[in-house]
């Protein structure tokens, strides 16, 4: 299997590519090996009747919904992080910058400090700066973002017009670049281009 890298894109180490479970050969059969296992994962998440609105805030429900996402593809699937990479905090201050962002969007959502969808964006900004997997944190946290504008009724979100953004077209670009300004604190791109 030949990796190659996009703009954005976490590089896997040696260990972590041997978590690889398929036999597969080219990045276009991993992408689409992916796919299937999220899709599969979006349901179950989607018809989770008995997924309450506390339970969207813990680091349990985050895990699992990785490990749901990439489960079939990934050995380390739903588990955090063992390695630096050139995104995301240090390994050893994931666990507590996780619960850190937890304790947060509780209290945003206590005293309603913004419209449910914005909260959903910050919350998935967030997550990947944190960047809590090896790999598959940007599709992971745009889920979490939708699953938080479902369960709490708030304004659908469409990130471009396609949630999978691994490829390295115009809509990736845009959307790294609406990062980058929120990694400085300018949510505004960031939250025009969820609902674009
Ligand atoms: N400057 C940045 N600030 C915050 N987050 C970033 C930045 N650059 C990239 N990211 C996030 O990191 C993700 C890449 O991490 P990772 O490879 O683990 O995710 P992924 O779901 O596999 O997506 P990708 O298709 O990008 O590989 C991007 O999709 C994006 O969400
Ligand atoms: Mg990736």
């Amino acid at each position: 299997m030949q990796y190659h890298y996009i703009a954005g894109q976490t590089p896997l180490d040696e260990e972590e590519k041997r978590g690889l479970i398929p036999n597969l050969i080219t990045r276009e059969d991993l992408n689409a090996f992916e796919q299937e296992n999220i899709l599969e994962a979006r349901q179950w998440v989607m018809q989770k009747t008995t997924l309450s609105k506390l339970d969207v805030w813990t680091e349990k429900f985050l895990l699992n919904l990785h490990k749901r996402m990439f489960g079939h593809v990934w050995k380390w699937a739903g588990t955090f992080r063992k390695t630096n990479k050139n995104i995301g905090v240090d390994r050893l201050c994931i666990i507590t910058e996780l619960h850190q962002l937890l304790g947060d969007a509780q209290y945003w959502l206590e005293h309603q400090t913004y419209p449910i969808s914005d909260l959903a964006v910050i919350f998935h900004h967030r997550l990947v700066k944190i960047h809590l997997f090896p790999n598959g944190n940007g599709r992971h946290a745009r889920m979490c973002a939708d699953v938080i504008v479902a369960k709490f009724n708030g304004e659908k979100l469409s990130w471009g017009g396609n949630s999978n953004l691994t490829k390295p077209d115009d809509l990736r670009t845009r959307y790294i670049a609406a990062l980058r300004d929120a990694d400085v604190g300018d949510y505004q791109p960031l939250l025009a281009f969820a609902r674009s």
